[in-house]
């Protein structure tokens, strides 16, 4: 039985092994949990609504699905009263939308995600306490940044698709996820959630989850619109930020989800910006999110997340969440109120009261309602509402999680080819580390799913090592602030003695290090760059008891590595790996699979080298984001500040070459697309895959510009000797830069070059490409 890091947390720090699954086992305590969370939102709208009229007939238009959705939105909206419609403006629970059982309309069923799917009993509070009322297990899939290291669209949708089906299947509707916001900083708590810091990557990857989710015909929700890239003081942080880094930095993972992924929901941020909370923010949701980028889907505001009636319907703000009592208890609580959290401002009698003063119109209403109601029409859930009660965690879902895991996990150093270990010199392993022996699945917050298994690193290893090989394991140092009882002198010391002589005793050892929920999570932020307490000194001690180290970060951040970095022989990045974390990191250790995985965010050498480092956490609650447009590997890059490992770096076991690249046409007019292919082969020994990152570099124009931009990416799996095509396809936006003075994308006449490399830093094939008017 694995030991994980959630649910498993009990005061005093002691972590006890998981508990069965008992929850699965008795699927009837499942059905009356389902069943009593799905109407107790039911009872409660039906106390709101006043003498509700007659019901519809049962020909009525809104009830045939052969009807176009915009003609079954405008006849219910036209059989609904003024108070039926504001009911649906605020949820009717902790993660419901209110239904109308006179019309028939359902309530929207939401579960926390995006790494799967995390109950919904309530807040992060709740939900991740050991007590939780409700446990829901499922399938806990990699953080985002895990997956976004795979630069793999196709397996980020079978993920979406995956976690979708499971949505489903627990009789819900609605998943809060992907997470789309930048890496801006490396100690924001949430980086683990999100995909790194490309708005071209996020883009691609955010539209590939909502795609796999949208195919299950469940609702996915894009968060959180906009710029929210620090949890430090969440609620009043005021983002100053210039329209040209909004648009080319922050904005385009929500324009892509919407452009491309025709995505249905959008959840708007806690933060302000520009002096206004971005729930009532005219300017992001009215302008940007409904007329810029033609947004036909709802918003919902993150949970307590608004802070008055009319300027929030208004600006186009259409479901506050959470509502009903869940909110009124949760809001009662001080600590609630005291971070910040606000709500219960678009409950019934709020926003009828500011319709009947004029401050709000009835057709400002209809916006709202009628954008819920056509997300309930086109995903079906009218027809087919989801109260099927299916098996999650399938061998399917468990299979994809781990080759997830696994195409996620960054070789970074591997000195003297010390990986992958050949079982036939190494006879004996030690395991070290306070992530070796539990599973650190995630990171902390409303993302932690529930898994009902978790492989730690350890038993990946012990598994995969078998009868022939010796593993030991030591802890080494306890994890920061996990179990205060050992945090003496006394017991460090022998921890790390303990640790360096099974180290000694062994041909390699593999030392886990990282973080945990508790001290990378939701709600607060990483309170340094540094490994936590001890682990660096770890790592040391390890290396000099054998020189045959690997190190494994099991982190969502960026770390500080410049105390061990030059004499560490091997480096693994696994990020935060899911539930099969442990297993695949087994599997690329001993090289069953070559790792294929690069970074989606520049590592800097230290903190003061990340361009926002001085614009952090800001200063009388205002964050001015100075930096503008040179976030990660676009100010390394231009800057020349060299970090510790770039953007869209990672080793393989086997080596690639780059040739033949063709830009075609080389002189682009109007909107002509450009096509762009290159060879690559394998040219080592062993099966692998290669991740090909295309650049643009704009040397000619008249406005500062980065010195590239990632624009297009490939990922190819070779076989030892084979040779692949990789095509990519640029449109006029991949030349592109805001205006804030025409308030559009310009492509500036004149030439460009396409560079074609393994990462930001290493450009192996570069060409010409001249666009004309
Ligand atoms: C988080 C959201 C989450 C919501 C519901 C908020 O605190 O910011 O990402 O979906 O809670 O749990």
């Amino acid at each position: 039985m694995s030991s994980i890091n959630i649910g498993a947390h009990f005061p005093g720090g002691i972590e006890r092994p998981m508990e069965p699954p008992r929850l699965m086992r008795q699927p009837f305590v499942l059905l009356i949990a389902i069943l009593l969370f799905t109407f107790i939102p039911i009872g409660t709208a039906l106390v709101r609504a006043q003498n509700p009229p007659a019901l519809a007939p049962a020909d009525a238009p809104y009830k045939n699905a052969k009807l176009p959705v915009e003609n079954r939105v405008a006849d219910l909206l036209s059989r609904m009263t003024l108070e039926e419609k504001v009911t649906m403006l605020s949820g009717s629970g902790w993660m419901e939308s209110a239904p109308n059982a006179r019309l028939g309309i359902p309530a929207i069923k939401m579960a926390d995600g995006p790494m799967g799917v995390r109950s919904w009993a309530g807040s992060s509070a709740v939900t991740n306490a050991a007590n939780n009322p409700v446990k829901v297990l499922t399938t806990s899939f990699p953080a985002g940044i895990a997956m976004a290291a795979s630069w793999d669209t196709d397996l980020v949708q079978r993920e979406g698709k995956a976690i979708g089906q499971e949505v489903k299947a627990l009789g819900r509707d609605m998943i809060l996820g992907p997470t789309v916001n930048i890496n801006r900083v490396p100690l924001w708590g949430r980086n683990f959630e999100g995909y790194g810091e490309d708005p071209y990557l996020s883009s691609q990857l955010g539209v590939a989850y909502i795609r796999g989710v949208q195919s299950e015909n469940v609702i996915p929700s894009v968060k959180h619109f906009a710029v929210n890239n620090e949890e430090f003081e969440r609620h009043r942080i005021d983002v100053k930020i210039d329209e040209r880094t909004l648009h080319e930095i922050y904005l385009p993972a929500f324009r892509a989800a919407v452009q491309q992924g025709d995505v249905w929901n959008v959840m708007s941020a806690y933060n302000k910006v520009n002096g206004v909370h971005c729930a009532e923010s005219e300017y992001l949701l009215n302008d940007v999110l409904k007329k810029e980028f033609g947004f036909k889907g709802f918003v919902i505001s993150d949970w307590g997340s608004t802070y008055s009636t009319a300027p929030t319907v208004n600006a186009g703000m259409d479901l506050e969440m959470p509502g009903g009592p869940p909110m009124q208890a949760w809001l009662a609580r001080p600590a609630t109120q005291a971070a910040g959290n606000s709500d219960g401002w678009l409950v019934p009698e709020k926003v009828l009261a500011d319709v009947r003063a004029g401050k709000i119109s009835e057709t400002s209403i209809d916006d709202n309602v009628g954008r819920i109601l056509r997300v309930i029409f086109l995903s079906g859930l009218f027809e087919f509402p989801h109260t099927a009660l299916d098996v999650v965690d399938t061998p399917a879902q468990q299979a994809l999680a781990r080759t997830a895991a696994m195409e996620g996990i960054v070789l970074l150093k591997n000195t003297g080819a010390l990986l992958p270990l050949d079982p036939a010199k190494v006879k004996s392993i030690a395991v070290i580390g306070p992530n070796a022996a539990v599973a650190r699945t995630g990171g902390g917050g409303s993302s932690l799913v529930r898994p009902k298994y978790a492989v730690t690193p350890l038993e990946g290893i012990q598994k995969r090592a078998g009868s022939g090989i010796r593993v030991t394991s030591a802890i080494g140092v306890g994890m920061d602030g996990e179990d205060p009882a050992k945090d003496t002198a006394e017991e460090r010391l022998k921890a790390l003695r303990e640790a360096a002589d099974a180290a000694s005793k062994a041909d390699a050892a593999v030392v886990v290090v990282g973080r945990y929920f508790k001290n990378e999570g939701e709600g607060f932020d990483v309170k340094t760059m540094d490994l936590p307490a001890g682990q660096d000194e770890l790592i040391a001690a390890v290396e000099k008891a054998n020189p045959q180290t690997i190190v494994v970060l099991n982190t969502g951040n960026p770390v500080t590595m410049t105390k061990w970095i030059e004499s560490t022989p091997a480096l693994v990045d696994m990020w935060y790996g899911g539930q099969e974390g442990g297993s695949a990191l087994a599997s690329i250790l001993f090289g069953d699979t070559s790792p294929s995985g690069k970074l989606p965010v520049s590592m800097p050498k230290r903190l003061e080298d990340s361009p926002a480092a001085k614009n952090y956490p800001g200063q009388d609650l205002v964050v001015h984001y100075a930096e503008g447009i040179y976030v990660g590997y676009r100010y390394y890059d231009t800057k020349n500040v060299e970090p510790q490992f770039p953007f869209g770096f990672g080793l393989s076991y086997t080596t690639f070459e780059y040739s033949t690249l063709k830009v075609k046409p080389g002189k682009v007019a109007g909107g002509q697309p450009v096509e762009v292919s290159l060879q690559v082969r394998n040219t080592g020994k062993r099966a692998g895959a290669e991740v090909v990152e295309l650049y643009v570099h704009d040397g000619h124009s008249k406005i500062d510009r980065p010195t590239r931009e990632l624009k297009g990416f490939g990922r190819v799996e070779l076989k030892p000797g084979e040779t692949k095509t990789v095509q990519m396809k640029l449109d006029r936006a991949a030349f592109s830069y805001w205006s804030p003075e025409s308030k559009t994308w310009v492509a500036e006449p004149g030439t460009f070059e396409i560079q074609v490399g393994a990462s930001s830093r290493d450009i192996r094939l570069r060409a010409p490409v001249e666009l004309v008017r």
